[in-house]
């Protein structure tokens, strides 16, 4: 390496609001769900800022996008740096974006120092992380560590316009043909480095810049579906009732009063509820909903599932109503790589920063890639810990040391990885 590189704080900050205008909410945040124009729109921009400082730009059968700086042995795998551009329905200007971002200014202030690194470095945009649109999430990087696409995903539909998966997959990739090559699904990863925002309260309240994550606790999530019988609201008395959503109610009324009072690091969340067919004087025919629920250890999400299902299923039974229980996403807990969580605290010292190590409470790619190469994250502050909102927020300064140590972080491991 010949030179020191820098990040430049300005044209990071300038990137974010960029981004942050596809998609803009009124509420000042984003709606850049995967796969839809404004998802392409954010995959265009980048492209075409890759294409600016002659980078090399890929994307595989997943819609993954990749931008390659080259290395001076061109054969060696590369250092994979990223995050995702898709967001939630009401989502925040930073989750996914600020990682994505931070790994292509870590791009440019390498090639603005006239710096070759040892291998190619490149920066990912994952498809679909988030997984509100189409379940399950980190869609992008499982399919890029199982170096397939996953057969079942082909009949998945969107959960806002009801368009399928493959159907979005496809024009995804076709919209970005003519400016990228295309790449096989899953290549040798060196190593593997994330920055995300903390998406909780525990950096900011400490006042410590960066988080050093050391895994990601487990995920599942169930999709709930009570079926009973829709008939009159005015003339069905109590025992001729067969009432899905009283079914759902009650069900879910038990499971908040016990999974999280009961299990202080559990998390037990109801994010969806449809009932069917939404009549005011009719007693619903379904009542369906999902079911988010994690915790850092397997063998407390194996009981908490039995309880949701004997809880919900014992529900059904005393309303006569029927119940099916489908399990669309299992995301086991995963430690990360102790090398890579070593070469990140010597750059942290190196850099002077104080860190904080931590496991994360929300799913990353990173949880994925770890199956195939070293991974690990880097965390930064956000405002109350506030994520999946509009109002998330991050102070400028808190993006730019975020960005100090990521760069810190890529020099450390390139002779390492
Ligand atoms: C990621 O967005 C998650 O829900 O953890
Ligand atoms: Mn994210
Ligand atoms: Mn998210």
């Amino acid at each position: 390496m010949n030179s020191h590189p820098e990040i430049n704080g300005e044209r990071l900050l300038a990137r974010l609001d960029m981004f942050a205008k596809i998609g803009a909410t009124p509420g000042g945040g984003v709606n850049r769900q995967a796969l839809t124009p404004g998802d392409r729109e954010a995959r265009a921009l980048l492209t075409r800022l890759a294409k600016a400082r002659s980078f090399s730009v890929f994307q595989d059968d997943a819609a993954n996008l990749f931008i390659r700086m080259e290395g001076r042995d061109g054969s060696q795998p590369p250092l994979l740096i990223g995050s995702h551009l898709d967001s939630q329905p009401s989502g925040g200007r930073f989750d996914g974006a600020l990682g994505t971002l931070t790994a292509f200014e870590v791009l440019e202030s390498l090639a603005d120092a006239g710096v070759e690194p040892e291998r190619p470095v490149e920066v990912v945009a994952w498809t679909n992380e988030e997984g509100c649109r189409f379940a399950p999430g980190c869609m992008g990087s499982r399919a890029f560590v199982e170096g397939k696409i996953p057969a079942e995903w082909a009949d998945l539909r969107a959960s806002d316009d009801g368009a399928r998966f493959e159907d979005e997959r496809l024009s995804t990739i076709d919209a970005l043909a003519a400016d990228s090559s295309h790449r096989r699904l899953g290549f040798p990863v060196a190593a593997y480095l994330e920055l995300h925002i903390e998406q909780g309260p525990s950096l900011e309240s400490e006042e410590i810049p960066i988080g050093i994550v050391t895994g990601v606790q487990g995920t599942r999530w169930l999709e709930v579906a009570f079926e009973g019988q829709t008939a009159h609201a005015g003339t069905t008395a109590l025992q001729y009732r067969r009432d899905p959503l009283k079914a759902l109610t009650m069900g879910l009324s038990a499971l908040y009063a016990g999974v999280m009072p009961e299990n202080a690091d559990a998390r037990f969340t109801v994010g969806r509820i449809a009932v069917a067919p939404g009549s005011v004087n009719a007693i619903p025919a379904t009542a369906s909903c999902t079911i988010d629920l994690r915790h850092p250890e397997t063998a407390v999400l194996d009981r908490l599932e039995d309880d949701i299902r004997s809880g919900l299923t014992e529900a059904a039974a005393r309303e006569n109503v029927s119940v099916a229980i489908r399990k669309t996403v299992d995301m086991e807990p995963v430690t990360f790589s102790s090398d890579m969580v070593a070469a990140l605290q010597a750059a942290a010292q190196k850099a002077g920063l104080p860190t904080k190590t931590m496991i994360s409470g929300a799913f990353h790619d990173a949880l994925f890639v770890a199956g195939c190469a070293p991974s690990a994250m880097i965390f930064v502050p956000c405002r109350d810990g506030l994520s999946h909102n509009e109002a998330e927020y991050v102070k400028p300064e808190d993006s730019v040391t975020g960005a100090r140590m990521f760069l810190a972080s890529v020099l450390e491991l390139l002779p390492r990885a």
